[in-house]
């Protein structure tokens, strides 16, 4: 408490609760990167982590994933139950810690969008994500990179940007198909510069305009058998 301020992390569910309680409505559709990173995969079992109210989830449920879609703000997770249930689109949303969570079974798609963790925490939640992932699935995590930190950050929040590198060693086990820090254009669209960091694929290089996101796509590779 400063003065009669109350400082409140973004790794709580309160700050989460606050942030989600003013937002009415969370948007129209997926992230483009989604769209992007998936498009091929065929659908099968989602788990979405830190969902918010759902968009990318219920977009994936809408292209015929079954998906379940965690998030510890219970503000999140209601809205999330509730706009599922006007697009008419059935997702499991469930309420609790990314950090402790233990997901049931196996995943063809594991997703996590901005998360905003702090890096001990999110190395406990990516080694538990690894391991729920089915072999020949594919994890996606997406954040605010370091390279193009979001205005406005206090040092504390700024010690959940991330970089490709780090989060490429937090996956040890599994394969990495694109490790890439994405500058996001003046516009706020998601199609400008990469920076690849030596995956499978290469992107041209160039000079670094406003926030950028780190890009991690890996997958279990499916077993001969
Ligand atoms: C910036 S929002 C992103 C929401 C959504 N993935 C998207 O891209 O629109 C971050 C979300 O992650 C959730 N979150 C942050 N830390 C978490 C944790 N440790 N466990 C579960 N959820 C968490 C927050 O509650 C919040 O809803």
């Amino acid at each position: 408490m400063i003065g009669r301020v109350t400082i409140v992390s973004t790794d709580t569910p309160e700050f989460w609760n606050g942030i989600w309680a003013d937002i009415e409505d969370c948007g129209p559709g997926s992230d483009q990167i989604l769209a992007d990173q998936i498009e091929g995969l065929t659908p099968g079992r989602a788990l979405d982590i830190g969902c918010g109210t759902g968009s990318n989830a219920i977009w994936l449920a809408k292209q015929g994933w079954q998906v379940t879609a965690v998030d510890h703000s219970e503000v999140a997770i209601d809205k999330g139950k509730r706009l599922a249930a006007q697009q008419g689109v059935d997702v499991e949303f469930v309420l609790a810690a990314a950090s402790t969570y233990q997901p049931q079974g196996h995943y063809d798609l594991i997703t996590c969008f901005y998360i905003q963790m702090f890096p001990t925490h999110r190395a406990t939640m990516l080694a538990n994500m690894s391991k729920a992932l089915a072999p020949g699935g594919t994890l996606l995590f997406v954040s605010h990179d370091k390279s193009g930190p979001p205005s406005g950050w206090s040092d504390e929040d700024l010690l959940s940007l991330t970089t490709p590198e780090e989060i490429v060693a937090e996956l040890g086990e599994l394969q990495i198909e694109q490790a890439f820090a994405l500058n996001h254009d003046a516009e706020g669209c998601h199609a400008s510069h990469m920076r690849d960091v030596g995956a499978n694929e290469t992107h041209e290089a160039h000079e670094s305009h406003g926030s950028s996101s780190t890009i991690v796509r890996a997958i279990r590779p499916a077993t001969s058998q």
